[in-house]
Parts: C-alpha cells; sequence; structure tokens
C-alpha cells in the first residue's frame, strides 16, 4: 500500500475526497457541437469515477463560444447545457467521487471555425489575425468564468477549476513578455493577475459557502519568469478563497529551466511553499505508485493522474493496492483504448493531435 495516497483528504470548503487521487483534466472531444455533453465524454468520465478517482474533473470547458478551442468540447457557456452537465455531474458523483468542471477561455488558441466569432487575446497578434481584448471584453470574460461556475454549481458539480495554466487566456494574461496593455490588466505584475484575482472574488460571491474552487497554474515557458510563477504560487496558497492550487508541471521531477532556480526539482519547489489551509495538487509524469508518493512524499496534497488515467481507468485501485504498480504506456491500439471507455472521438484525438499514442490509427 503507498501510504497516505489512499486517505480521505478535507478542504476548507466542500466535501473531503475518498483518497488523493484526482483525475486531470482531460481534453476529449467526445461532446456535442453546441455545447452539450455526449454520452461517450459522460461514459469516460464515469468510468473513471468507478475506477476510484476521489475527484473527477472535466475537460477543460469553455465559458464563452468565443473561447472554444476544439471540436466536441463540452461547453459551461450557456443554460442549455445545464440538463447535461447535471446529468454528468449526478453521474460522477454517483461512484463516490466528487465532481468538479475545469472552467477555460482559450484566448488566441481559440479556433474561430468553432466559435464563429474573431480570435481575441490580451495582446493583439496581427500575423494571426488576432485582436486585442478590449478592456470591457476583458471585464465581460471574467463575468463569463463566473457565470460558468454558477452554472455548474446549479448543475450539482462539487466545484470548479479555474483553467490558467498552458498558455490559454488567464495564463497569458501572466506573461511579462507580451502583456503591456495600458488598462489595469497589463504592465506591472499585480495587473497581470488581477483577471485570476477578480474571477476567483467573483465566483466566491456568486457561489455557495461549500463550493470547492481550485486554480491550475503553470510553472513556466509562458513569459512570465520563474521566480513569479513562486510568487504567485506562494500567494495562491495563502489565498483563503481558494481550496486548492493545481500545479501543472508536466515533468515533475525535473529542475527548472531557469539555472538560477537548479538542483530542486519541480515538485520540490512548489511543495516548499509555506501554505495556509489552501491544498496543493501536482501533476505531470505521474506514471506509477512510487511516481505519486514521491510527491506526496515532497509534501503535496494529492496528484493528479492524466495519460494514466486513460490507460488505467482504474488507477487509483491499482496504485493503492500495490506499491510496484506502473501504468502501461503509449502507443496502444484503436480497440485497447475502445475497451477503456475512450470513444472514437478521443481516440482520433490521441492519433492526430498527439504524437505517438495510437499504434494502428488509420486516416478513414
Ligand atoms: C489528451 C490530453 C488532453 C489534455 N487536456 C487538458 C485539459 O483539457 N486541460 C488541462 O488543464 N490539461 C490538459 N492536459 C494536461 C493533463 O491534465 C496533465 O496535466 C498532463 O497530461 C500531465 O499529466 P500526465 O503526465 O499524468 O499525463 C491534457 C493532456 C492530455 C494528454
Amino acid at each position: 500500500m503507498a501510504d497516505k495516497l489512499a486517505d480521505n483528504i478535507s478542504f476548507a470548503r466542500g466535501p473531503d475526497w475518498r483518497n488523493r487521487f484526482a483525475l486531470a483534466p482531460l481534453t476529449n472531444l467526445q461532446s456535442n457541437e453546441d455545447g452539450t455533453l455526449g454520452d461517450d465524454e459522460y461514459n469516460f468520465l464515469v468510468r473513471r469515477g468507478e475506477g476510484g478517482f476521489g475527484l473527477v474533473m472535466t475537460c477543460a470547458a469553455h465559458v464563452s463560444k468565443q473561447g472554444q478551442a476544439f471540436p466536441g468540447q463540452l461547453g459551461t457557456f450557456a443554460d442549455e447545457q445545464i440538463d447535461g452537465l447535471t446529468r454528468l455531474a449526478a453521474g460522477i458523483k454517483s461512484t463516490g467521487a466528487i465532481a468538479s468542471a475545469q472552467l477555460q477561455h482559450a484566448g488566441q488558441r481559440a479556433k474561430p471555425e468553432l466559435s464563429g466569432t474573431d480570435v481575441v487575446a490580451p495582446w493583439d497578434i496581427p500575423k494571426r489575425g488576432v485582436r486585442a481584448m478590449t478592456t470591457a471584453e476583458v471585464e465581460q470574460m471574467v463575468q463569463d468564468f463566473i457565470d460558468a461556475a454558477v452554472r455548474c454549481e446549479k448543475a450539482g458539480f462539487d466545484g470548479v477549476e479555474l483553467h490558467g495554466a498552458h498558455g490559454y487566456v488567464l495564463c497569458a494574461f501572466m506573461s511579462k513578455d507580451r502583456n503591456n496593455r495600458t488598462d489595469q490588466y497589463g504592465g506591472s505584475y499585480e495587473n497581470r493577475t488581477r483577471v485570476y484575482h477578480e474571477i476567483i472574488e467573483g465566483i466566491r460571491k456568486a457561489t455557495g459557502p461549500q463550493f470547492q474552487l481550485g486554480l491550475r497554474f503553470s510553472p513556466e515557458k509562458y513569459g512570465y519568469p520563474f521566480e513569479e510563477a513562486l510568487r504567485f504560487a506562494t500567494e495562491m496558497l495563502q489565498d483563503q478563497r481558494l481550496d486548492y492550487l493545481d500545479m501543472s508541471l508536466w515533468d515533475s521531477f525535473k529542475e527548472p529551466d531557469e539555472e538560477e532556480y537548479h538542483g530542486k526539482r519541480l515538485v520540490d519547489w512548489f511543495s516548499a511553499l509555506p501554505r495556509k489551509n489552501v491544498r496543493l495538487g501536482i501533476a505531470g509524469k505521474l506514471f506509477s505508485a512510487h511516481d505519486a508518493k514521491q510527491c506526496m512524499d515532497a509534501g503535496a496534497d494529492f496528484v493528479f493522474i492524466g495519460r494514466g488515467a486513460i490507460l488505467h481507468p482504474d488507477f487509483p485501485k491499482l496504485a493503492t493496492a500495490d506499491a510496484n504498480f506502473v501504468s502501461d504506456q503509449f502507443p496502444v491500439t484503436c480497440a485497447h483504448l475502445n475497451a477503456l471507455a475512450v470513444g472514437p472521438a478521443f481516440v482520433e484525438y490521441l492519433a492526430t493531435g498527439w504524437t505517438n499514442y495510437v499504434s494502428d490509427w488509420q486516416e478513414s
């Protein structure tokens, strides 16, 4: 038994989770064109709940049509989507898992052919036809996140996570290199982090006292120095409006890119930050019980499993039963994935959007 990983965990708000395993948000393209829930998305997520995850997180779900990045993306931007979200939250919760939706706006990475509107970001990118949001549009985007959280709460989700990572719009606002806006949302560190604060504050005010709120954040590569990532993570880990911080490290055991910070792994840097009742989750290359335990030993409170959970819906059960459990690796066959409640649209995305994940994929 990999100790601690099997223990339940409490948060400042909302229900305890039954263990320290969270399903990482996984874009899977299995919902409908209008953002309503698709059956394959439901089956994929509920199967992971049955597999023992303490928390089941949805894919990045767009909070406005303009923020859509993927075909078949689950939406949280319209009341017509609430029925499907209700079915999904109930299905996840019936397995004993806690249900959370990840809220996203893709910003410069949105796809106009899907959204039917122009592409907006914190700054202009004329070569790609991307234009800077007006101040009023930034304020509207903040409101869209808040409204989406309210819809998810109405649908019965225990909470939401803000997708503040991977270069999507919130993370783009953080960019020191690029975000030179002259309004209150650009330039200084305070201005570049303002959207996060306004959304967190707005969600807290608009949702009930037990709504569990998390934030996903990236440590590097998106135009802000590692020093600022540490500063922001420290602030968030002290921020009593949040219940957890999800550090998306991609490789938890690598050292930071910036030489000045060598000598400690990413997981060690973030686990060592002081925190006040805000839990810390770690994501990135956790493919075995041992990998997960290493994060716990470093001081994390829980772990997110992504690719290992695609390949093993029962990852938590397997990893808590056997300290030597090691995940299969990609590539695998289409039939293998189908047997793991991965539907055709997700198989196609894994085969064509990622490298060497599906061994027998054939373009039809
Ligand atoms: C197919 C796929 C889809 C993903 N979709 C999302 C997403 O919607 N939102 C997000 O924050 N991260 C997304 N990620 C990143 C994962 O949540 C996770 O952080 C990453 O895969 C590293 O964890 P792992 O090594 O356990 O897979 C995705 C990753 C993969 C492989």
